[in-house]
C-alpha cells in the first residue's frame, strides 16, 4: 500500500454534499483525486449494507456527508443516515475493521471549502490508520 492513495468512497447528498464538492471544483480548491463520489438524492438512502459493501470492494474509508441536521430537504433522511452510520461502524468493529475508516459529515452547498478540507483530513486519517495498521504485527488486513 505504500505510495498508493487510499480509495475513498464518499456517499454525497445530491443537495448538499455534492453540490459542496462541485462549488469546491469551480473555487478551485483541491482535494484529493482519491475521492470517490457517489450522489444521493439524500442520505437517508443509504443503507448499513451499502456501507459494509463498499469495505468488500476494496474501499479504505468511507464518508457520508449531507446536509445539516435540521436541513435535510427530506427531513429526517440525515439523522436516518446518523443512526445506520453508527450501526455500520459497529459491525465494522465486530469484523476487525478500524470503525474510524467510516464517519459522517455535514456540509452546506455554500461550503466548497468545508469539503475540500473534509476530503484532505479524511484522506490522511485513512493513510494514518492503514500505516498503524501496518506496523501491528500479527494483525492481519480483513480485505
Ligand atoms: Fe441532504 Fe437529506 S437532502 S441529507
Amino acid at each position: 500500500m505504500e505510495g498508493k492513495e487510499p480509495k475513498i468512497i464518499a456517499f454525497c447528498c445530491h443537495y448538499c454534499a455534492f453540490t459542496a464538492a462541485d462549488l469546491a471544483g469551480t473555487m478551485r480548491q483541491q482535494y484529493p483525486t482519491n475521492i470517490h463520489i457517489v450522489r444521493l438524492p439524500c442520505t437517508g438512502k443509504v443503507h448499513v449494507n451499502m456501507l459494509l459493501q463498499a469495505f468488500v470492494d476494496q474501499a479504505d474509508g468511507v464518508i457520508v456527508a449531507g446536509c445539516e441536521i435540521g436541513s435535510c430537504h427530506f427531513l429526517e433522511g440525515n439523522t436516518r443516515a446518523r443512526k445506520r452510520v453508527a450501526l455500520a461502524k459497529q459491525k465494522l468493529e465486530e469484523a476487525g475493521v478500524d470503525p474510524e475508516k467510516l464517519d459522517m459529515y455535514y456540509i452546506p452547498a455554500s461550503e466548497g471549502q468545508l469539503f475540500a478540507k473534509t476530503a484532505h483530513e479524511f484522506t490522511e486519517r485513512i493513510k494514518r490508520l492503514n500505516e498503524n495498521k501496518k506496523e501491528q504485527p500479527g494483525i492481519t488486513n480483513s480485505k
